[in-house]
């Protein structure tokens, strides 16, 4: 996902653009830019790769000028090269651009047809030209972007900088994200609040259809029909969005170890130690007791933590679960029972995927529950309630703390649920309050094993492929960790239900192939047990992730062992998250891969 930064600012604003970039880098990219008037002209400097390529660029050819755009690039539509980087420009207008056009390619071919030469394959550059064109008519900026934004159809967020206007940006959001900031005789323009945290933590996001005139004065904002309208500026809370790595050499392993604290926080905020039960405010008139159904909806790892939620939903709150991905979901045209409850489940609450199928919920009656981490996102202010996790800001591509706090929300949710729909008695709900107030103690146990994966993370590096296996909430469980594997180290992984080994994965299973067992105690553990032992007869090596008796109880001697602590199958699927977490991490690591900034992956995917 791109990442949008614009600064009418007291002095050169080069260094603070390429400052603000940096804080969106976790987004993901692969080319960078900015542009900024020196005198009313127009000046880019931009680059192919990483933010320290434009940095040496500007080193060489400094860009004066004290107002400005920028861009971090993540490539849609054109090879990441400099001529496809943003800004893209004419020699009257800068364009910046987070999203997609989908009706580039007609607009294109009509500006062909007048004769308009492109210099790259871009999408943004459509947009840019088209204005240019407004102006060459002798519309005024303003009017020139409003004549051309209702012809542009798809999901973007765009700043302009306009030749010989050095204090006015013109920002527009339709469809991703786009911020304000107010700052004293300076304004500030951002894909979210991390880019504009270093010169302000006084906002205002832009609604669906907005755009922006700003001025170091301060701002317009008109809404899609063209009326001006006020939009609420909030402050950001203090130390909201502190972005550094401290001493971790990656945010993602910092990340694994804030697990124990956030988790905390988060379980924290839905329960009533004293009273030792669930409280969810936030639900307003949101009930569960006279529920038919809960459908799910949500994208990869915010899915798996959705789909390990089915399984207390239905078993502690006796609620039947419709649960999809969200780029299913919001096609398949589901017909939903008016008075429903339909929730979405999104760390960055920017998903594309996510967001329309919340759309689609919305328009077959369904009450709207979002757990987010991003409160302030798309997502949450399209909900009837938001049930937030408190993780903080999650850098790292792979998502882990966000998980692990999605899902104490869940369970805590499953809960209160089963509360209130009769079937869960205040000594069950009190048994796993205590089992939640005991996570953080649960997950520094668990993260104590570090040192053990590092070890293991060596061997696992050299397979080909890799299978993870579990049963019950394990399952979705071996889905996330196969999915970690692949999505940091580039190891094919697959996750299966354990019990359809011998329904086809056995054929896999030979000397080369790890298979990790995730086996919390529970009722099933025989079955897993067989499982392994199935494995190992056709020479699997077994990597067992499970209590201390869990190696005996194989009765195998070949099999490397990941021994947690004792956990309550209830909770286990939280804290079971930490060690697959770590492996994939380790695995990655040495391999030299880009943790924080996987290959080809984006932090947040605010396109289809
Ligand atoms: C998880 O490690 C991935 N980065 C990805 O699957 C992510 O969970 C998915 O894109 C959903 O993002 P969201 O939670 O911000 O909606």
């Amino acid at each position: 996902m791109c990442g949008i930064i614009g600064i009418l600012g007291k002095h050169d604003v080069a260094a603070d653009l390429v400052d603000s970039l940096k804080r969106l880098e976790y987004r993901g990219y692969d080319s960078a830019g900015i542009a900024t008037l020196d005198n009313g002209v127009l000046e880019r400097r931009r680059a192919a790769g990483k933010l320290r390529n434009l940095e040496n660029v500007l080193r060489e050819q400094p860009l004066p000028g004290a107002s400005g755009i920028g861009h971090t690039r993540w490539a849609t539509h054109g090879k990441p090269t400099e001529d496809n980087a943003h800004p893209h420009a004419t020699d009257r207008v800068a364009l910046v651009h987070n999203g997609i056009i989908e009706n580039f390619r007609e607009l294109r071919a009509e500006l062909a047809d007048e004769g308009v030469r492109f210099e790259s394959e871009t999408d943004t550059e459509v947009v840019v030209r088209l204005v240019s064109r407004e102006l060459e008519r002798g519309h005024p900026p303003v009017r020139a972007v409003a004549n051309v934004l209702p012809r542009l159809r798809g999901a973007f967020a765009l700043g302009f900088l306009f030749a010989g206007e050095d204090d006015l940006l013109i920002g527009a959001r339709h469809g991703a994200p786009l911020a304000l900031g107010f700052g004293d005789g300076e304004m500030f323009l951002g894909s979210d609040a991390l880019a504009l945290a270093p010169f302000t933590d006084d906002l205002l996001y832009l609604d669906e259809g907005d755009y922006a005139v700003i001025t170091r004065a301060g701002a317009e904002i008109y809404d899609a029909a063209g009326f001006q309208v006020a939009r609420q500026r909030q402050r950001l809370a203090p130390g909201a969005f502190v972005a550094d790595k401290g001493n971790y050499r990656h945010f993602m392993v910092k990340e694994i170890w804030e697990q124990p604290e956030v988790v905390g926080r988060t379980v924290a905020h839905y329960l009533d130690a004293s009273a030792n039960r669930f409280q969810f405010p936030e639900l307003g008139a949101i009930d569960f007791a006279n529920l038919q159904r809960l459908t799910i909806c949500a994208c990869g790892t915010a899915y798996l933590a959705g789909y390990v939620a089915r399984y207390w939903f239905e078993r502690l709150a006796r609620l039947p679960v419709d649960i999809d991905v969200a780029s299913e979901f919001r096609y398949r045209e589901a017909p939903m029972t008016p008075g429903g409850l339909a929730l979405f489940i999104s760390q960055s609450g920017e998903t594309a995927d996510t967001l329309a199928s919340l759309r689609y919920a919305r328009s077959q009656g369904q009450s709207i529950l979002s757990v987010v981490n991003v409160t302030t996102s798309t997502i949450a202010r399209e909900s009837d309630a938001v049930a937030p996790t408190f993780a903080g800001p999650e850098i790292g591509v792979a998502s882990t703390k966000a998980f692990t706090c999605q899902l104490s929300v869940l369970l805590s949710l499953a809960v209160y649920a089963g509360r209130q729909r009769g079937v869960l008695s205040e000594a069950e709900e009190a048994r796993i309050a205590d089992l939640m107030m005991g996570l953080p103690g649960q997950f520094s146990e668990a993260l104590k094993l570090e040192h053990d994966i590092e070890q293991m993370s060596r061997d696992l590096s050299r397979a080909r492929d890799v299978l993870y296996l579990g049963r019950g909430p394990a399952f979705p469980l071996a889905l996330e960790g196969a999915l970690k594997l692949k999505e940091i180290s580039y190891i094919h992984a697959e996750g299966y239900a354990a019990g359809e080994l011998k329904h086809g994965p056995i054929a896999l299973v030979d000397e080369d192939m790890p298979v990790i067992v995730i086996a919390p105690r529970d009722e099933l553990m025989d079955k897993t047990v067989s499982n392994i032992q199935e494995v190992a007869a056709r020479g699997g090596r077994i990597i067992l992730i499970g209590d201390g008796d869990a190696v005996r109880q194989t009765g195998l001697d070949n099999v490397a062992a990941l021994t947690m602590p004792d956990i309550d199958p209830v909770v286990a699927p939280i804290v079971y998250a930490a060690p697959i977490q770590l492996l994939a991490y380790h695995v990655a690591v040495f391999m030299g891969k880009d943790v924080d900034q996987p290959r080809n992956l984006a932090k947040s995917v605010t396109v289809e």
